[in-house]
């Protein structure tokens, strides 16, 4: 037999090659301009992506998990009588869990939907209590979470007060119902790590609110809780800056985002139809941008051996729920008894090569391994 060609799961390369001109040129002038921290770039870059979003304000950090941090700390910090729980999935990657740990906050876990992995809104309300600091819903996959009915649930329940932050790592320009996910909570973060919808060629992530008073908190936060320079208005600061040659490759790639979003959901639908009964593609909903390509397999180590053999990389995201982690066993954590579909759902997980850069060939080779795998 010959060897087939190999599917990477992603290639980077082929991002860079699109795009190369504009970068280089924009790379270059940012360079030679001899500003590369709080200049024009991100000032551009944070305006536009807060048009996008439709959020009033944007302020562009390090990385995803230093957003997360400084989203929980601005809310927590401004409800001077809150509780200590921030309710989560533990099925999304640890992220959120880890800017909770380091807000002295306790993870409180609860379960998630079979068919789209995301967080079950009823186990959401009912987790909620008098020591609720906050809930984080991740838009797992490029899915979308129904913020607006948690919402309802929360002002039903006579519980309103509660911030509500959205990950929205995995899902740069999903919607629901015509709003863009970054603008349906109090608060919402990003990261702009290389393989995300919208990605840097380094780290970067976002915060994002249309809350004058949060967005003052996470401005100064993330420059050493400086209200003005060296003058520190607010304890919690840390250094957590975009540099200015992130902010302009991003904003070169801004505008192409829902057009490379559609290429991933066109992606995604070809091998949802070349699947059939022994593969289930996950549901993130109709606004959904197909961060990954997920499916639930019920022999999904054999199916990943028979995707190898035929030159498909696959992945798994995420192999361990975040309460199950070994580096995180003695650390305060609630919920872990109550993760019934969690708990089976994280051995069939498998994600296949799902980016806008894959060819017609490869996306092929891909459909025609799904259909022999079901024909067995
Ligand atoms: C859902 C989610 N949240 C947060 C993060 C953290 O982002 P970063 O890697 O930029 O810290 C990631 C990804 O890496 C993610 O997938």
């Amino acid at each position: 037999m010959t060897k087939p060609n190999a599917v990477p799961m992603n290639d980077l390369k082929r991002l860079y090659q699109r795009y190369e001109v504009k970068i280089a040129r924009e790379v270059t002038s940012t360079l030679q301009s001899g500003w590369w921290l709080n200049g024009a770039a991100v000032k551009r870059f944070a305006a536009n992506f807060a048009k996008f979003v439709g959020a009033s304000d944007c302020i562009l950090v390090a990385n995803g998990t230093d957003a997360l941090e400084l989203a929980l700390r601005s809310v927590v910090g401004l409800n001077a009588s809150h509780g200590r729980e921030v309710i989560v999935a533990a099925n999304a990657g640890g992220y959120a869990s880890c800017a909770c740990w380091h807000n002295d906050l306790v993870p409180h876990y609860v379960d998630i939907e079979p068919a789209s992995q995301l967080a079950s809104i009823q186990a959401v309300l009912d987790a909620v209590g008098t020591d609720t600091a906050a809930i984080v819903v991740t838009h797992l996959y490029g899915g979308v979470v129904d913020v607006p009915a948690i919402r309802a649930g929360l002002i039903d329940a006579g519980m309103s007060h509660i911030p509500i932050i959205e990950d929205c790592a995995q899902a740069h320009g999903a919607r629901i119902r015509n709003e863009t996910v970054g603008s349906l909570g109090d608060i919402a973060t990003f990261s702009f790590y290389p393989t995300k919808n919208l990605g840097a060629m380094g780290d970067g992530g976002a915060v994002l609110t249309s809350n004058p008073r949060l967005a003052d908190r996470v401005r100064q936060l993330h420059q050493y809780g400086w209200s003005s320079k060296y003058h520190v208005g607010l304890p919690g600061g840390r250094n957590s800056r975009m540099d200015e040659v992130q902010a302009a490759i991003l904003d070169i790639l801004l505008p192409d985002l829902n057009s490379r979003n559609a290429r991933r959901r066109a992606i995604l639908d070809r091998f949802r139809s070349a699947a059939g009964r022994r593969l289930q593609f996950v549901d993130g909903g109709t606004g959904a941008v197909a961060h990954l390509a997920v499916l639930l397999c019920d022999d999904r180590d054999a199916f990943r051996t028979f995707m190898k053999d035929r030159g498909i990389d696959t992945d798994v995201h995420y192999p361990v729920l975040d309460c199950d982690q070994a580096g995180w066993a003695d650390l305060p954590m609630k919920g872990a008894q109550d993760l019934a579909i969690s708990r089976a759902s994280i051995g069939r997980l498998c994600s296949l090569p799902c980016h806008p850069d894959l060819t017609s060939d490869e996306i092929e080779q891909v459909c025609k391994a799904l259909g022999e795998w079901e024909a067995m």
